[in-house]
């Protein structure tokens, strides 16, 4: 689908950066107290091994760019068509927020908390996404649409989320961005002529990051294995269904991006999805069955109720509200009906790291 903004001006990445519907990427706010009384004592010699992996940084120098990216990008990424360039320069600007979401969040809890391994931990993660978010503003740089950080940290809406909601959202963001980023990067492995950006080409590295950091929610959870039993279990099915419906609707209103790349959608996405609920089984004792075809069903109905809603919103007066009213109830109906769905249960792994295997 078209974007109603086309983004032609660091003015308009900026106010995209800032947009706060239900598919951008929000920043969070917690309770630090909480996270100061952390304990993740149980998993000790877990924890102690992947701070040394922190501390050892094998990725400190990977976000600098080679003297073929320049080249790259003029001869290749000149070659695609204007509406391809526009989802994929709002490709870059989401995942900007995202990473800069995760570069907030760390930051301040480590600022605010006492307790030495939250705050070790949350230090290492924020220079992490402060990289990433770096490393794809400078690829915004180049067309002249680099994003000031600092004003975005200072205007943009934050969301309060209890620690516990931190935990699952967060963990699933992490791992499913390295699901995302996994596949992409395999496939162009595969298929280097559909590499239309060298970015792509970090993304292997990148992605182990992001990976790392997923454990380290999984450790804290696991630590406090209370958050993964009785009613929140409830929790931990919200989330993972806000998080899969959220990308589905998001990527297929970026249908151009994928089919650059040679990929169809829905076939990412239920890859992805694969790749997450496999990794999940460290932590979450359910996991959607995203082969149910109401749930490939209800996916595609939320799918088409934003495009119905798109419309609705661009129509505008009286009509167009009562046609987003309408849209808006049959999309919650049909997450309702989503998150009804049975689950499948599963056995939690132990130990509780894995590797990032894909
Ligand atoms: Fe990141
Ligand atoms: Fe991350």
């Amino acid at each position: 689908m078209q974007t109603p903004l086309a983004i032609d001006s660091a003015e308009k990445a900026s106010k995209k950066a800032l947009d706060s519907s239900m598919l951008s990427p929000r920043f969070y706010t917690t309770d630090f107290v909480a996270m100061d009384q952390l304990d993740v004592s149980s998993m000790r010699a877990e924890w102690d091994k992947m701070m040394a992996e922190y501390e050892g940084d094998n990725n400190h120098d990977h976000f600098q760019r080679d003297e073929q990216f320049a080249v790259e990008v003029a001869e290749r990424f000149s070659q695609v068509s204007p509406e391809m360039r526009q989802e994929f320069l709002e490709f870059l600007i989401s995942s900007l927020t995202s990473e800069f979401s995760g570069c907030i969040l760390y930051n301040e809890i480590y600022k605010n908390v006492e307790n030495p391994d939250i705050k070790q931990l949350m230090r290492y993660m924020a220079r992490d996404e402060s990289r990433h978010a770096s490393f794809i503003n400078q690829s915004l740089k180049d067309f002249g649409l680099g994003i000031d950080l600092g004003d975005l940290k200072r205007t943009k809406a934050y969301t309060y989320f209890k620690p516990k909601y931190i935990f699952y959202a967060t963990y699933l963001s992490e791992k499913i961005g390295y699901a995302r980023y996994i596949t992409i990067f395999r496939h162009l492995e595969k298929n280097p002529d559909k590499r239309f950006h060298p970015i792509f080409r970090w993304f292997e590295r990148w992605c182990n990051d992001e990976f790392r950091h997923g454990e380290s929610f999984a450790l804290i959870m696991r630590a406090n294995p209370h958050l993964l039993r009785g009613g929140n279990v409830y929790w931990i099915r919200f989330f993972l269904l806000a998080v899969y419906a959220t990308m589905y609707v998001r990527d297929h209103c970026r249908p151009m991006l994928h089919h650059e790349m040679g990929f169809e959608s829905s076939a990412y996405d239920y890859e992805v999805f694969r790749i997450t609920n496999e990794i999940t089984k460290q932590v979450f004792p359910v996991s959607l069955d995203i082969d149910h075809p109401a749930f490939q069903q209800g996916l595609a109905h939320l799918y088409f109720v934003q495009t119905q809603m798109d419309m609705a919103k661009a129509r505008g007066g009286l009509m167009g509200l009562l046609q987003r009213g309408r849209w808006a109830l049959s999309g919650a109906i049909t997450f309702v009906r989503l998150y009804f769905l049975p689950v499948k249960q599963q056995e939690l792994s132990h130990p509780v790291r894995i590797v990032p295997a894909w």
